[in-house]
């Protein structure tokens, strides 16, 4: 469904992504993994068209896309969350949301998208009309999510959903991305620095360092490898 292989992205003369090929098949939840600074972000832009590549290709569903500008990619079902959310803050709820529907398409349909995301957030719908920047963290990243949902996501890619929330919090989020890809049949690509929930969550995962993929497989085999349990699991 989506793949992509061999792709060199940076900012300017600095290169940060050192040729990284990885993929997704459809239903899947996919975690890519890694700490600070080694290129997850980067990745996520590069994939969303944000930054350029400078070698390699995209394919999404059997095209490739590497040269589409974001609103493209967009309409094509591809949607970053970004990390850090990245609300309207003195903008409502409801507005936040309507900002997700991009296309003319999405426009048309945002009244029965926006039920669907009060659905899967009843949160919301009580707080439709508050201002995003009085929401607490984790209802900040609801609307983050909502937001994306408002132009079907094909793929949804969610960059450190688990941000500065409490473990609490932290649960919940892990079982509203479980639900919108068992109810919503959504692919998920999810991006963490929490490698213990990102790994049980996924189907696979990816580690990247330093720009490069150092090591995949299912969720379970990287939570034991031993490596992984030394660097980021402190056990
Ligand atoms: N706009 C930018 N201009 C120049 N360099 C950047 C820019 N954004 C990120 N970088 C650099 O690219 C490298 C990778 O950053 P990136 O944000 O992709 O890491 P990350 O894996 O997402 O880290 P984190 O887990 O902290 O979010 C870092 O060295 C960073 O300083
Ligand atoms: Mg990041």
């Amino acid at each position: 469904m989506f793949r992509i292989e061999n792709i060199t992205a940076g900012y300017g003369d600095i290169t940060v992504l050192h040729g990284i090929s990885l993929e997704i098949q459809k239903g899947e939840i996919v975690s890519l993994v890694g700490a600070n600074a080694a290129g997850k972000s980067t990745l996520l832009r590069a994939i969303s068209g944000l930054i350029p590549i400078d070698e390699g290709a995209i394919w999404f569903e059997d095209e490739r896309i590497e040269q589409l500008d974001i609103k493209d990619r967009v309409a094509k079902g591809l949607i970053q969350i970004p990390e850090g959310r990245e609300l309207f803050p003195g903008m409502s709820v409801q507005d936040n949301l309507l900002m997700g529907a991009f296309s003319k398409e999405h426009r048309k349909k945002a009244n029965k998208n926006m039920e669907k995301v009060y659905e899967l957030f009843p949160r919301l719908k009580e707080r439709y009309k508050q201002m995003a920047g009085s929401l607490s963290g984790g209802e900040q990243q609801m609307v983050a999510i909502g937001r994306g949902l408002m132009s079907d996501p094909k793929l949804l890619m969610l960059d450190e959903p688990s941000l500065g929330l409490a473990p609490i919090v932290v649960q919940q989020m892990i079982q509203i991305i479980k639900k919108i890809s068992e109810d919503m049949g959504t692919t998920i690509f999810l991006v963490e620095q929490n490698v213990n929930h990102a790994l049980k969550l996924a189907k696979r995962g990816y580690v990247m360092e330093n720009g490069n993929i150092v090591m995949s497989g299912s969720g379970q085999e990287l939570l034991n490898n031993e490596h992984i349990k030394k660097a980021y699991l402190g056990i």
